[in-house]
């Protein structure tokens, strides 16, 4: 069967990677996908904007693509898996109304209520001043979250209180656009954080291997926020102990309120998490799609065809599809990045060493990356994800460091230090 992946980052060079990998799948096409896709054997990208929900649906009607994998939150939030679906086509990826999980963190603090998930305690506010009367009743730090989606920059951690004012003013005056309109405070967490995305259909959940990455751009966690500089699963912080935990109080309690409002989710639910230190998970927030770039650790170590887990999402039947099968290993994720991220940086660097990383045993997927005349260039950010697979989690890691040592960009920027937490 063929299949259509939705996005151009590591994530969806991870997830075209995986599905090529089984027997069951002669070719993927991704929209508009990387260079790295553009290289894949099996692979071809289209040019189209994943806004075009009209021109998506053709190409997948029109080359026969059995299922639609939706990488990035923004299409799921402007409903494209609705649009697919009333075409006929078979989509993983909540609907509109689902991915709201994620584009509201408003919506979602209300699921967590109901549903009895442990999470930070907050409010909701639309005005300024109560938000202002608010603070100054709480301690410090205080998070401050602009409501709707804002490319990972709607959250200030503020450790003072004019800090925290300062958020809640720039979210009112517009900072995030209409993202800001409705602002969440919520209370400070600590412990250590953990990505756990779970595949469902709806009615059934099962978890991934869990992850970690790290979100801060500079060694030692500092600095400001990115995409995620390095992932590593499986990670010792979530033990099988606490992985029934989270089945129990956060997966299972959150699909049967989605079903209870009548919310068909077939996708990835991601929990992103707080497991205090004495090892109680909180949830932070949740994702309507895979991590990136935790896919890209967790993906690796799956056995089972990774579509037919998805089938078995998008064809509501997880329930009788069989256990899980993983690879006992660790994988590591190191980000090389362009120089400047995550604010101003460089485009069209040539990459040069790809093919000696890989000799290295390393697998090397693509994130903001472009074939054009025939040279991979930098073209994001996030350039390159390197991720190598090990017995134990130190000799994943050191592949993947030899790896990256071969690769070189003008400009290309990576932290030493991926993993420190749990070494
Ligand atoms: P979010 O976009 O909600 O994942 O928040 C981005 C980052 O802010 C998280 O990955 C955490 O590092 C941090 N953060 C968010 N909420 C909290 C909280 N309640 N306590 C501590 N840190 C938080
Ligand atoms: N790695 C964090 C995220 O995908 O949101």
């Amino acid at each position: 069967m063929k299949a259509l992946v939705l996005g151009s980052g590591g994530r969806e060079h991870a997830l075209a990677w995986k599905l090529l990998a089984s027997p069951h799948i002669e070719e993927v096409m991704c929209i508009p996908g990387n260079g790295g896709t553009a290289t894949l054997p099996g692979c071809r990208n289209m040019g189209l904007s994943l806004s075009d929900f009209e021109g998506i649906a053709r190409v997948a009607l029109v080359n026969n693509l059995s299922l639609v994998v939706v990488g990035p939150e923004q299409p799921l939030a402007d409903g494209i898996t609705d649009y697919l679906q009333q075409q006929g086509l078979k989509v993983f990826g909540p609907s509109q109304a689902g991915a709201q999980i994620e584009a509201s963190k408003a919506w979602a603090k209300d699921l967590m209520m109901e549903a009895g998930i442990p999470t930070a305690a907050s409010e909701v506010f639309t005005e300024v001043a109560p938000a202002i009367a608010y603070l100054e009743q709480q301690p410090l730090p205080i998070v401050i979250k602009a409501d709707g989606l804002a490319a990972g920059k709607g959250v200030t951690v503020a450790p003072t209180r004019d800090e925290a004012i300062a958020a809640v003013q720039a979210a009112f005056e517009g900072k995030f656009g209409t993202a800001g309109d409705r602002v969440v405070i919520e209370a400070y967490l600590t412990g250590q954080e953990a990505s756990v995305l779970a595949v469902t259909d709806g009615e059934t959940i099962i978890p991934l291997m869990p992850a970690q990455d790290h979100k801060q751009i500079g060694e030692g966690d500092t600095g400001p926020n990115t995409g995620g500089m390095g992932a590593y699963a499986p990670t010792p912080v979530v033990t099988p102990e606490i992985l029934d935990i989270i089945q129990e109080k956060v997966l299972e309690p959150a699909i049967a309120v989605l079903k209870q409002r009548g919310i068909d989710y077939r996708g990835v639910l991601y929990a992103g998490l707080m497991i205090s230190p004495t090892g109680d998970p909180c949830v932070i927030e949740f994702n309507c799609r895979f991590g990136d770039p935790e896919t890209q650790v967790v993906l690796p170590l799956l056995e089972t065809p990774l579509d037919e887990v998805l089938l078995a999402c998008a064809e509501k039947r997880l329930a009788d599809l069989p256990p899980l099968r993983w690879k006992p290993a660790s994988a590591a994720c190191v980000v090389a990045a362009a120089a400047g991220y995550p604010e101003q940086y460089a485009k069209g660097m040539v990459i040069t060493g790809l093919e000696a990383a890989a000799e290295n045993g390393a697998v090397v997927f693509h994130a903001g990356t472009q074939l054009h005349q025939g040279q991979v260039k930098a073209n994001g950010g996030r350039v390159l994800n390197v991720t190598a697979l090990g017995e134990t989690f130190d000799e994943a890691l050191a592949t993947a460091y030899a790896a990256i040592a071969e690769i070189q960009f003008e400009s290309m920027y990576y932290r030493r230090d991926i993993g420190f937490r749990i070494r």
